[in-house]
């Protein structure tokens, strides 16, 4: 079954003792999260131990980390494993944001590595996909969004598969305030699908869940998350302002 999903990606903001106060706030303001949809706050490392235990007990929310190494373990000065995360009580991690992509050179061949270790330590995966504004200007994003898919996930066993959620986000709309229009997302979010049933079949296709993001906010939320292949949304700047967070979680 194809879950709703709102996730929250705070990037590099809020310090230690704010995170304890956001997420209780998130929480306070939250009725009960339906079996058939999961919110996921995704906040810096240092927040995941604490996090993971202020939503304990709170069934269908959980943590998630916004980055992995590639490798288990070892002299990586600097680098947090996939098997640290999980350790952490946190169950997922966003993979191949378009700021990793671009800050960090991360390339879907990295990506890939990234997203197999992550599921081998049983984490699951929001991996991002997006176009520039120049793919997009150029009518080029459908190919574009697909190279990305088929080269850091189509590796993947049907089964492996099924612990991936996909993020839409077009590098035009993320923090800039330019929303996809509903019509864009739709399009793009019925390609990926229809990519995904070619390779791994329309039942699975069907099963997961496509989450759209850039500038997303209570007030257009609604509107993106009822186009029939919108399964929810992951949050950038909305999900620092726990009203503005549980806005969007009613949306879904
Ligand atoms: P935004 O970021 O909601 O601030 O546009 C979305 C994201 O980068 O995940």
């Amino acid at each position: 079954m194809r879950r709703k999903i709102v996730a929250g990606n705070w990037k590099m903001n809020i310090e230690h003792a704010e995170g304890k106060e956001l997420i209780n706030d998130i929480l306070s303001g939250l009725s009960n999260v339906e079996e058939s949809k999961q919110v996921i706050i995704c906040p810096p490392f240092i927040h995941l131990q604490q996090a993971a235990e202020l939503v304990h007990g709170t069934s269908h929310v959980s943590i998630g980390a916004q980055n992995c190494y590639t490798e288990a373990s070892g002299a990586y000065t600097g680098e947090v494993s996939a098997a640290m995360i999980k350790s952490t009580g946190a169950g997922s991690v966003i993979l191949g944001h378009s700021e990793r992509r671009e800050y960090f050179n991360e390339s879907n061949e990295m990506l890939a590595q990234k997203v197999n270790i992550a599921l081998e330590n049983g984490l699951q995966v929001i991996f991002c996909c997006g176009e520039a504004k120049e793919i997009r200007e150029a009518g080029t994003q459908n190919s574009f969004v697909e190279g990305q898919i088929k080269d850091s996930l189509f590796h993947l066993s049907a089964e492996q598969m099924a612990n991936v959620v996909v993020a839409y986000e077009p590098i035009w709309a993320i923090g800039t305030g330019l929303t996809a229009s509903s019509d864009q997302a739709q399009d793009m979010h019925a390609h990926i699908r229809s990519v995904l049933a070619a390779k791994y079949g329309q039942e699975l296709a069907n099963n997961t869940s496509i989450l759209y993001g850039g500038s997303c906010k209570p007030t257009n939320a609604a509107e993106l998350f009822a186009c029939p292949d919108v399964d929810g949304g992951l949050i950038g700047g909305a999900s620092l302002k726990a009203a503005d967070f549980q806005g969007i979680i009613a949306a879904m």
